[in-house]
């Protein structure tokens, strides 16, 4: 075809099958986890290296906190691990970092760790890398609902996005969704409405960097109408 290909401003990764990874090695779900961790930290600079601006990436819902303590525990522990070494590589690159989510459901120390990297990095101008923990799309949007109340006045679509975590970002171009389900399991609901989606069935530890060369290939050849003709 030649000429420039489009790339997305904002790509949004469900990060799903780290569990199914361990169970067919035979492994603790936490294997998947670590191997997904490092995964993640791998694939972001090589999302940024793509040109993508924003990169949202779906690490962990409100409703996962509901499993089984051992696995949330381990999971607060990789974050523990992983999250400073992450936190100096986006101040190398020039990336922000911003996390959305109900802090209110995570341990002190979590939320201090996560307030450290965001002002760290809050200088980043090359892009922002919005990572979800506890997150729920619904609760975002009664939240913002719950704002719009209190503070006495209607608001339209535009009004109402400022009120979301996810405001002054652009809405997501492209959302990829790894292991194999075909859902968006509470992520992003109000911002999605016009994604393009795009699901694959590797499970996310196998996840690699031509497998999201290869989604951002068929991103380009999308045509996308907004309602338009
Ligand atoms: C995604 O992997 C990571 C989190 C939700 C924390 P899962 O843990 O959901 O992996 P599967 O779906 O059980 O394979
Ligand atoms: C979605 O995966 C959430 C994340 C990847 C963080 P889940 O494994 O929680 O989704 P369901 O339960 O299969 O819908
Ligand atoms: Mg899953």
């Amino acid at each position: 075809m030649g000429g420039e290909q489009r790339i997305p401003q904002h790509v949004a990764i469900i990060m799903d099958g780290n569990g199914r990874w361990a169970k067919k090695r035979l492994l603790p779900r936490s294997a998947g986890h670590r191997a997904g961790m490092n995964r993640m930290i791998a694939l972001s600079e090589h999302v940024f290296d793509s040109g993508v601006r924003f990169c949202t990436l779906y690490a962990l819902s409100a409703e996962n906190l509901r499993r089984p303590q051992e696995e949330v525990d381990a999971l607060f522990s990789l974050f523990r691990e992983y999250f400073k070494k992450k936190v100096e590589l986006l101040k190398k690159k020039n990336i922000a970092l911003k996390v959305i989510g109900d802090r209110t459901l995570l341990p002190a120390d979590i939320v201090q760790l996560i307030e450290g990297g965001e002002a760290y990095t809050a200088e980043g101008t090359r892009g922002t890398l919005l990572l979800a923990i506890a997150y729920g799309a619904r609760q975002e949007i009664v939240q913002a609902v719950n704002a719009a109340v209190a503070a006495g006045r209607a608001v339209d679509a535009e009004g109402f996005s400022r009120l979301l975590s996810t405001a002054g970002i652009p809405d997501p171009d492209l959302i990829i969704r790894t292991g194999r389900e075909r859902r968006l399991s509470n992520f992003l609901l109000w911002q999605a409405a016009y994604a393009e989606l795009y699901f694959t069935d590797r499970l996310f530890p196998d996840f690699g960097n031509r497998d999201l060369d290869r989604a951002l290939a068929d991103f380009a050849q999308r045509e996308r109408r907004f309602g338009n003709v």
